[in-house]
This record gives structure tokens, C-alpha cells and sequence, in this order.
């Protein structure tokens, strides 16, 4: 394990065979671990007592209040891995853009790049040392989850955080985004390196502080054909991933991926997160032994009745919760209004299985 400069041998040992850890690793667990992207956000009372008077932008920027949302989410849902409470915008403002959380409308960078020359504009030094907030909350909550349960850091992967940087805000069809990836190949180029050397720096130092894994989210890189993606995209996730100095596991993660991921497993990371649209039961028995595989549950079955919850859940697991390093996580993020009864109702199913089958 990385940071046992940090850590007791004790704890560094539980973290070590914990289930989440273990399953990253394909070993074989007694209990298929749980996590769910987004698990500390609006839908849960507890992130909204510590959001209470804050805006997202503070609450990501201060450490006690990021440790409180990672730290209760983690216990209210009782799951078996916490993820560091930020955002994969927050290391955008310190290279230049302005950017701001709305209400309806999610994020909003005023002053978005769009041409080479708005590169000039940007500053890609030392970015890290710019948000000292998230390594003390990472070393905050460390010491407060228990010995068993690991902290995942995280960071947006190069090209999702070009689009919202090129784009200013979410999209559907990344217009400005494929404009500057195909009219202006060399200042894409020269924005993914720059891009890619900061979130190296920026997971190592998570790393560092405390965290025993780290996910890449690549949430629309699935918007890109094959051959863009093995051209402008793969190169720079593989490097970043090829940068972390300390072996600990690496979760790359993308939605609408059914036609990348024999690409994707190419990256190098240990565990590849699988979208609620791609057949996660063929992918995994083609690449079973060689990576892990997390996700898929789809989050809109949380709206569901709970009679479709368990059905569901129980289908998903009977496909490929015998095969080892399965890590449950949904295909994408929980969306605010989910019931919370009902993320408690998947996790019972999801522990209830394997009580009984493993
Ligand atoms: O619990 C966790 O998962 C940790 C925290 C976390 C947040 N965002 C908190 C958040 C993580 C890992 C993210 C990642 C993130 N942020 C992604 C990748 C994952 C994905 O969903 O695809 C992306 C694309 C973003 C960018 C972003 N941040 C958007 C589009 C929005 C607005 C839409 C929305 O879902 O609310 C945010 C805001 C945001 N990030 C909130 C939270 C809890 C809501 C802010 C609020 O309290 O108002």
C-alpha cells in the first residue's frame, strides 16, 4: 500500500484486504464491495445539512465540510469504499477559468477557450499547489473513516475536462470541443499534455495524502468515434496513468463506451467502470483475469418500486457477481431527486446476495 508513511501497519494491512481493495486487485471477496458514483450529493439529507449556506464552490474548498459530506455519506449508506467529496472542475479555476455552479443549469465557465490562442490565457504551473483544500480534506478523512474502508481520489480525465473548458458548460453535441480536436490538432495536442502533466501531479498528491485509489472520470469521452478516441484521447489517459509513482489501483470510467472499451482496456488502469448500456456480463467474460470491472447498474431504475430494484439488482448479480473483481457501482452518477430508501433497498439486495451466494 502507498502511504504508509501515513498509516499504521494496521491500518495499512485492513485497507490492504479490504473488500473494495481486493476486488480491484480480481481476487475473490466474500462480499461483492459497494459504491455508488455521486454517493455524497443532493439526494442525501446529510449532504444537504453540510451544503446548508454554502455555495458547491465552498463546500469543495473547505476541508471540514468536504470531510463531513465524504465521511456521512459513506456511513449513511453503509458502503465498503468513500470517494474524496470535490468536484473534477475544481483544478479548472486556478488555470484561469471562471467558473461558477447554477442552480438548474450546473456548471458555467464564463471565459471558455475556443480558439489556439485562448491557450495563452491559461497557466498550467503549479495548479496543485493551488488547492491545498482537497489534500487536507483527503488527510481529514482518512482519519476519520474506519480502518477498513478505503478513500478513492479522483480527477476528470483530460478529454471531459477539455470539453467543459472549450465548451463552458455540459453539452450534447461538443461542437466547439470537435472544432478545436480536428481544425486545430496542435493546440489540442499542446492542451491535453499540459492537461495530463497537472491531473499526474494532481492524483499523486492524492495519492499522498491518503487515498488508496483513484478514478478518472472520462464521463462523455463516449461522444468520440473509435479512431479519435485511439488518436487524441487514449494517448494522454495513458499517460497520466503510466505517471502515478505508487501502485495503487486506477479506475477509468466513461459513459456511452459500449464501442471503446477494448480501446479503453488499453490505458493501463486496473479496473475499467462499465456504463449502464454496455453488456457488462460479455465484456467481462472476455476480459475476466486481466482487469476488473465496476458498475453498471442503471440510476434511473432507483425511481423504480423497490419489487423492480431487487429484481434487477439480483439479475445483474446472478450474471457476474460470481466472477471475481466486480465492484457494484451505477453506470452513471445518482441524480438528485433519487428516493434514499431506495439506494438503502439496492444496497440490502446487493449485500443480501452475497450473504447467500458467496
Ligand atoms: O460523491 C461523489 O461522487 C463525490 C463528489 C463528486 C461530485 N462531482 C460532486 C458534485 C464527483 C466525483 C463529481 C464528478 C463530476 N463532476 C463529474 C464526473 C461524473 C459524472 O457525473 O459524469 C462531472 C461531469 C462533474 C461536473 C459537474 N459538477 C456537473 C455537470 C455538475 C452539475 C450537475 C449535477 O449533477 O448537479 C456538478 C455539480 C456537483 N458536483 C454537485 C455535486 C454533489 C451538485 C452541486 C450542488 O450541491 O448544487
Amino acid at each position: 500500500m502507498s502511504n504508509t508513511q501515513t498509516l499504521s501497519n494496521t491500518e495499512t494491512d485492513s485497507l490492504n484486504n479490504s473488500y473494495f481493495i481486493k476486488a480491484c486487485r480480481g481476487e475473490p471477496v466474500k462480499k461483492i464491495p459497494i459504491w455508488l458514483m455521486r454517493q455524497a450529493g443532493r439526494y442525501l439529507p446529510e449532504y444537504q445539512k453540510v451544503r446548508k449556506g454554502v455555495t458547491f464552490l465552498e463546500l469543495c474548498r473547505s476541508p471540514e465540510l468536504a470531510t463531513e459530506a465524504t465521511v456521512s455519506a459513506q456511513e449513511r449508506l453503509n458502503v465498503d469504499a468513500a470517494i474524496i467529496f470535490s468536484d473534477i472542475l475544481v483544478p479548472l479555476v486556478p488555470m484561469g477559468l471562471d467558473l461558477d455552479f447554477h442552480e438548474q443549469k450546473g456548471p458555467v465557465i464564463s471565459n471558455p477557450i475556443r480558439l489556439p490562442n485562448d491557450l495563452e490565457r491559461l497557466s498550467f504551473d503549479k495548479i496543485t499547489d493551488k488547492c491545498p483544500f482537497l489534500f487536507e480534506a483527503i488527510k481529514q478523512t482518512r482519519k476519520r473513516l474506519q480502518n477498513h474502508i478505503p478513500l478513492i481520489g479522483f480527477a476528470g480525465a483530460p478529454f471531459t475536462l477539455a470539453s467543459y473548458m472549450i465548451e463552458g458548460k455540459s453539452s450534447k453535441n461538443f461542437i466547439a470541443t470537435k472544432i478545436l480536436m480536428h481544425d486545430y490538432p496542435e493546440a489540442w495536442h499542446t492542451l491535453m499534455t499540459h492537461l495530463s502533466d497537472v491531473l499526474i501531479t494532481y492524483l499523486n498528491k492524492q495519492i499522498e495524502a491518503g487515498c488508496q485509489a483513484v478514478q478518472l472520470f472520462d464521463s462523455w469521452v463516449g461522444q468520440c468515434c473509435r479512431n479519435t478516441f485511439l488518436e487524441k484521447v487514449a494517448p494522454y489517459t495513458k499517460k497520466i496513468i503510466s505517471g502515478l509513482t505508487k501502485n495503487v489501483p486506477v479506475i477509468y470510467f466513461g459513459t456511452h463506451t459500449s464501442h471503446l472499451i477494448d480501446d479503453m482496456i488499453t490505458c493501463g488502469e486496473t479496473v475499467i467502470g462499465i456504463d449502464t448500456q454496455t453488456d457488462i456480463a460479455k465484456v467481462m467474460s472476455k476480459y475476466k483475469g486481466n482487469i476488473a470491472f465496476q458498475g453498471n447498474f442503471d440510476p434511473i431504475l432507483l425511481f423504480a418500486s423497490k419489487k423492480t430494484i431487487i429484481e434487477t439488482t439480483t439479475n445483474l448479480l446472478n450474471n457476474v457477481g460470481h466472477i471475481p473483481g466486480y465492484i457494484f457501482n451505477l453506470g452513471h452518477g445518482i441524480l438528485p431527486e433519487t428516493p434514499v430508501d431506495h439506494v438503502l433497498t439496492l444496497i440490502d439486495t446487493i449485500n443480501d446476495w452475497s450473504a447467500s451466494h458467496l
